[in-house]
């Protein structure tokens, strides 16, 4: 049985990485560093990000079940999002990325 992989992840994040940096203290560049988002509320993460409000008010927690939808499809989870990417189809992709963002944080 495949399971999640961090370093996987971290080789996958290279999807995310045109618009977030991960690194501890790292900017906000096009989208919010996502540094520690883990168990983070929706859009509340980095204060001095532009956050559309559509994300800020979405309410609920990224967790594995939250971060699964919206990498699948960010505008499915919150309608209104500036995050237009098209979705990570391959939900090993997914448990990958979530596994390498959970590992980034304190
Ligand atoms: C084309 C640029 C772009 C790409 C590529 C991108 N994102 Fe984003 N992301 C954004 C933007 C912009 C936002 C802020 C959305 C909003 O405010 O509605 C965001 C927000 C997020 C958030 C919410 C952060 C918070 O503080 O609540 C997470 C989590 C996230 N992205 C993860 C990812 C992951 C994982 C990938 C790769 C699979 C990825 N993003 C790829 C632009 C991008």
């Amino acid at each position: 049985m495949k399971v999640a992989d961090v370093d996987a992840g971290a080789r996958k994040f290279g999807r995310c990485a045109a618009c977030h940096t991960i690194g501890k203290g790292g900017p906000d560049t096009g989208g919010p560093n996502l540094y520690g988002v883990f168990g983070q509320a929706l859009g509340q993460h980095r204060p001095r990000y532009g956050y559309t409000v559509a994300l800020s008010t979405a309410g609920g927690r990224w967790d594995a079940q939250t971060l699964d939808a919206w990498i699948a499809n960010p505008q499915k989870l919150v309608a209104g999002t500036k995050m237009q990417v098209a979705g990570m189809v391959d939900p090993l992709d997914r448990a990958d990325i979530i596994a390498y963002l959970r590992s980034q944080s304190d």
